[in-house]
């Protein structure tokens, strides 16, 4: 089982959860339930993904509500503010009907909008009332990260950004460290692309592992966690399972050359 992460609020995280970002409504019961049986220890979901009743519904099902951990986000539309965050997650809670949730994040920091740090109070309301255990952010930059610490004194615990080899976000990542704040990568695998890495491919067969274990047990060894995302029993079950072998300093350093810039997905700063 990868390691499990102490977050800055004193609870754990999981290195590796499953994402249902575009999981279909209609799949997401089955997908959850494979994930779960798999042995996934969080589920990260999210409002936008639009299939929080159905992830709720396999989460109770299971009988393993206990030792699940489950993320859900606030998406913020058509407004961002203090009053919009309260109610949306009141809906959220309501779809999932899980209790307490885990992990509530700010989807995006919309930053023209310049309302995030209202959000980020309500989400400390929140969690002071005992209705979320552990709040944190998504798509933050460091500045941003920097104001919520500034004006409300909370450093968020969680930064779940992009993040793979090609685009590692060292940068942020070391800004993490200084404050304490865990870098969750978001497309840990560059939504399947860097599978076809041909650096990738031939340390994979040299370690006798996949090119998804490669890059997750990649993740896990810069201190990191990911959520990485497949709708395949045998690939759920595989990238969960990073035990076995190690990345030497010299791979390490060869995946860090393959950074070059490429993102897989929005750029935060076009999310407004
Ligand atoms: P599939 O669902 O068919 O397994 P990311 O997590 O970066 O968004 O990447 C998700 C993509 O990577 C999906 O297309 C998924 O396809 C693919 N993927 C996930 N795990 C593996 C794996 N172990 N081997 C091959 N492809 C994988």
């Amino acid at each position: 089982m990868p390691p499990i992460l102490t977050l800055n609020d004193g609870h754990p995280l999981p290195a590796i959860g499953f994402g249902l970002y575009k999981v279909d409504p209609a799949e997401t019961e089955a997908v959850v339930t494979a994930g779960i049986d798999a042995g996934y220890p969080l589920i990260d979901g999210g409002a936008f993904y639009d299939n929080e009743r159905q992830l709720g519904a396999a989460v109770r099902a299971s009988g393993r509500r206990d030792e699940l951990l489950v993320a859900s986000k606030v998406w913020g539309d058509p407004v961002q503010s203090y009053d919009q965050t309260l109610a949306d997650f009141d809906r959220s809670a309501a779809d999932l009907d899980i209790g307490v949730v885990d992990i509530y994040m700010i989807h995006w920091p919309r930053p023209a909008r310049n309302a995030y740090v209202d959000v980020w109070r309500a989400m400390i309301r929140l969690r002071e009332e005992g209705r979320v255990r552990t709040i944190g952010v998504c798509n933050f930059n460091a500045q941003e990260l920097q104001r919520l610490e500034d004006e409300t004194g909370v450093v968020a615990p969680i930064n779940q950004v992009e993040s793979h080899p090609w685009m590692p976000q060292h940068d942020l990542r070391e800004y993490h460290r200084e404050h304490g704040i865990v870098t969750q990568a978001w497309s840990p695998l560059g939504r399947g692309r860097l599978l076809e890495d041909p650096t990738l491919i031939e340390m994979a067969e040299r370690l006798g592992v996949s090119v998804a274990q490669v890059v997750l047990r990649w993740h896990v060894q810069l201190g990191g966690a990911a959520v990485p995302k497949s709708r395949n029993a045998d690939r759920l079950r595989a990238n969960l399972d990073l035990d076995g072998f190690e990345l030497s300093e010299q791979d390490m350093a060869r995946i860090a050359g393959l950074e070059n810039g490429t993102r897989t997905g929005s750029d935060p700063k076009d999310r407004q």
